[in-house]
């Protein structure tokens, strides 16, 4: 039944944080007996195990997953808080873990299986001491050939091929520290980030698939190195792996002696090992960059222990990975979930991993069902808006193959209960455990997920806090908002995991800001209690202890699970000469979750035109990439603004979405309200592009989208 919540809280007006949303509550769906007989967390102690009075010391059952080449002293150390440290005293290197290891006790094992976007390619299956063998030579590459020290940043903007991983796991093996950008950005994406990071080294790849279409990607690094130089960063060589033997599938020239080719290098070190540089297990393993609030996306660093711990941890428990798996996670390499999940979870426990390099629906939507049959995958992992898509254009699709999956997992957005459904009994055909895993780049692991054989699953609930993790909603004014009120606010973790990032890279005021000030309970202390992390994201707990989690609280859109600053579409738009002033705003989208639209208001003396919006977009292309493109352009006369002059996103989201714009009457400029609406709403009707119809919670999303 919908039933109507009050918010809790003092002020008589509901603040954003507070809303009361309209939902359903969705029937338990209990784990199939043969997925619980098999589970690797089938019996209940475990949860005992990981409660609260057996803090920190329980992460040491996922720190044991792992060889140490020196054991650690302090299980969690809280001396400068935010900053947690795990495992301190511990050393290990995580290139060892993830293959090493394995290749000396199963080194026939099967660790990647590539999958070429095209059919007409065969796939690959790179055995452990194949993985050994390539790694080590790339190592060598990277310390003999190129001089890289433990503790340097390198870039790689990579697309997904196995020589990601092989590139990854040769810096984890000398302690260089790599910065993957998601090969779809743009190259001056990629060079905001390699300047951030001071990276001196840039590794590539000339080419790749994507929908049929061999794209030039070696463009992109002169672009990346042109943006970097702007910010005054220098980048000294450039590697470019081949995606075809032989060929070079860019147009652009090679720069004599900053340039090269990757399989030249690798001829002058066939046969190399390289002994692995023993990390201390707070030493940076990588940094991801993601969007937040502010313009320029922050570089989150993660540990080489307490990261490697927790995603062995969760990989065992939540996914269900054995060594004789053939696990597929569908996500990109270039975010946290491809590094967590294909790459260092999977391989730190000696399982199979599968990379795809292409888009799921090429060259039909029976794709993806086609390598699971011929791979024989058991475990599936993709986002929600992968699921909505492959329903779309092939809802009978899955019938048509013999495959069984035993688990999938769903991740990166909020998911629709009837998705939630259409994955389950079609794709899964109903054999299959599901966990939707609520996390972020910042966090290195799940955060909120159903363990699961042994809690049901619910459509569109992630489920509680994961092991030894436990979460809290806070209303605006720091009051706790009663645990399984069913009332919304900010969903907080309250204490420090081994996944959590170690801070923003160069930026250790930021980081506080960002993720401890808003509930910090006492900034002198040392005590984890009085400090509870700020995720971000708006959510409401069941009396069941299951989270709903009802998506961002910032100005961050979430396009297809990918986190998009909206001040870093405006910055991009403002690159555009003739544009005074740009506001983005999400807009509901049935197969993607969230679009971008822009507004945007002209410099005096300038027309609005076709070429004009062309050109705006051309500009987000350009400064970030394809996947931040705007669904529409809109140049207005002015924006709505409050007397102060602050920009009114809701406003023009609700005109968009076309909610209702509430009360406007307060702006310092109300006239212009219906002329926009009118405008936007009459073009979308005339291109058929009117929205379906809101759910309150996303109603509740659009109006209280940017504050105010
Ligand atoms: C959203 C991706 C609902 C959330 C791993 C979060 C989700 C942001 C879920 C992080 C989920 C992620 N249900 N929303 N299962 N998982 N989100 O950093 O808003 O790319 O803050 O990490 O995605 O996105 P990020």
């Amino acid at each position: 039944m919908a039933e109507s919540k009050q918010p809790q809280g003092s002020g008589a007006q509901a603040s954003e944080a507070q809303i009361a949303v309209h939902w359903r509550e969705e029937e338990y769906v209990p784990p199939p007996p043969k997925f619980v007989e098999q589970a690797n967390a089938k019996d209940p102690a475990i949860f005992d195990r990981f409660s609260e009075e057996h803090f920190p010391d329980c992460f040491k059952e996922y720190a044991d997953l792992l060889v140490w080449d020196e054991p650690w002293h302090t299980t969690l150390d809280t001396s400068k808080p935010p900053f947690w440290k795990w495992f301190v005293g511990g050393k290990l290197n995580a290139s060892y873990n993830c293959v090493d290891r394995h290749a000396e006790a199963r080194p026939d094992k099967t660790a990647i299986i590539f999958v070429p976007e095209l059919e007409s390619d065969e796939h690959v299956a790179i055995s452990y001491s194949e993985l050994h063998r390539r790694v080590n030579e790339f190592a060598a590459v990277l310390r003999d050939s190129v001089g890289l020290k433990t503790g340097d940043r390198v870039t790689l903007h990579m697309p997904m091929v196995p020589e990601l991983p092989v590139t990854m796991l040769a810096c984890a093996r000398l302690g260089v520290i790599h910065s993957q950008v998601f090969g779809g950005f743009s190259g001056t994406a990629c060079g905001h980030r390699i300047a951030d990071s001071g990276s001196r080294v840039l590794i590539t790849m000339d080419g790749y698939y994507r929908s049929g279409q061999m794209q030039d990607h070696k463009a992109k690094a002169d672009e990346a190195l042109e943006a970097a130089r702007q910010e005054g960063q220098e980048v000294d060589k450039v590697l470019v792996w081949r995606r075809r033997d032989g060929q070079y599938a860019s147009k652009t020239p090679m720069a004599d002696g900053r340039d090269f080719f990757v399989d030249g290098l690798l001829s002058e070190h066939r046969g190399a090992t390289v002994e692995p540089v023993s990390m201390p297990s707070e030493a940076p393993l990588f940094l991801m960059y993601t969007s937040g609030t502010t313009g320029r996306p922050k570089g989150c660093v993660h540990s080489t222990g307490g990261y490697l711990s927790y995603v062995a941890g969760t990989s065992k428990y939540y996914q269900d990975i054995h060594p004789d798996d053939v696990y597929w996670c569908m996500a990109d390499i270039g975010w946290i979930t491809g590094h967590s999940y294909i790459v260092y979870g999977p391989l730190a426990l000696g399982t199979t991993t599968v990379i795809y390099e292409g888009v799921p629906n090429y060259p039909d939507g029976g794709r993806p069902w086609r390598v699971a049959e011929t791979l024989g995958v058991n475990i599936f992992h993709t986002s929600p808006t992968a699921i909505r898509m492959l329903r779309k254009v092939g809802p009978e699709e899955p019938k048509k193959y013999d495959y069984h999956f035993k688990h999938m997992t769903t991740v990166g957005e909020p998911i629709e209960p009837e998705v939630w459904r259409w994955y389950h009994s079609e794709v899964g055909k109903g054999k299959a455990a599901i966990v939707d895993t609520w996390w972020q780049t910042e966090n290195g692991g799940f955060l909120g997920s159903t363990l699961p054989a042994l809690q049901p699953m619910k459509p569109g609930s992630c489920g509680p806090g994961v092991l030894g993790v436990y979460p809290v909603i806070y209303d605006e004014d720091a009051n706790e908002v009663p645990a399984g009120s069913g009332n919304a606010g900010n969903i907080c973790i309250r204490n420090p995991w081994p996944g959590i990032f170690q801070g923003i890279w160069g930026q250790p005021d930021r980081f506080v800001a960002t993720y401890y000030r808003k509930y910090n309970k006492d900034p002198d202390s040392t005590d984890w209690h009085d400090w509870p992390y700020f995720a971000g994201d708006g959510a409401l707990q069941a009396a069941d202890g299951y989270f709903r989690i009802l998506g961002r609280v910032d100005d961050v859109i979430n396009v297809a699970g990918h986190r998009l600053g909206t001040k870093e579409i405006e910055s991009a738009a403002l690159t555009v000469p003739e544009v005074a002033e740009a506001a983005a705003v999400p807009v509901i989208d049935d197969i993607r979750g969230r679009v971008v639209e822009v507004y945007v208001s002209l410099k005096p003396g300038f027309e609005p035109s076709k070429a004009l919006e062309k050109k705006v977009s051309a500009a987000i292309d350009t400064q970030i990439g394809k996947i931040a493109r705007p669904k529409n352009v809109w140049i207005v006369p002015d924006m709505p603004k409050t007397r102060s002059g602050k920009i009114m996103r809701r406003v023009i989201a609700s005109i968009s979405n076309f909610a209702d714009v509430g009360d406007v009457t307060t702006l310092a400029n109300p006239e212009i309200v219906d002329s926009i609406r009118h405008y936007v709403q009459s073009s979308k009707v005339a291109r058929d592009d009117v929205p379906r119809e809101l759910t309150e919670a996303e109603f509740e999303e659009i109006k209280k989208f940017g504050g105010e």
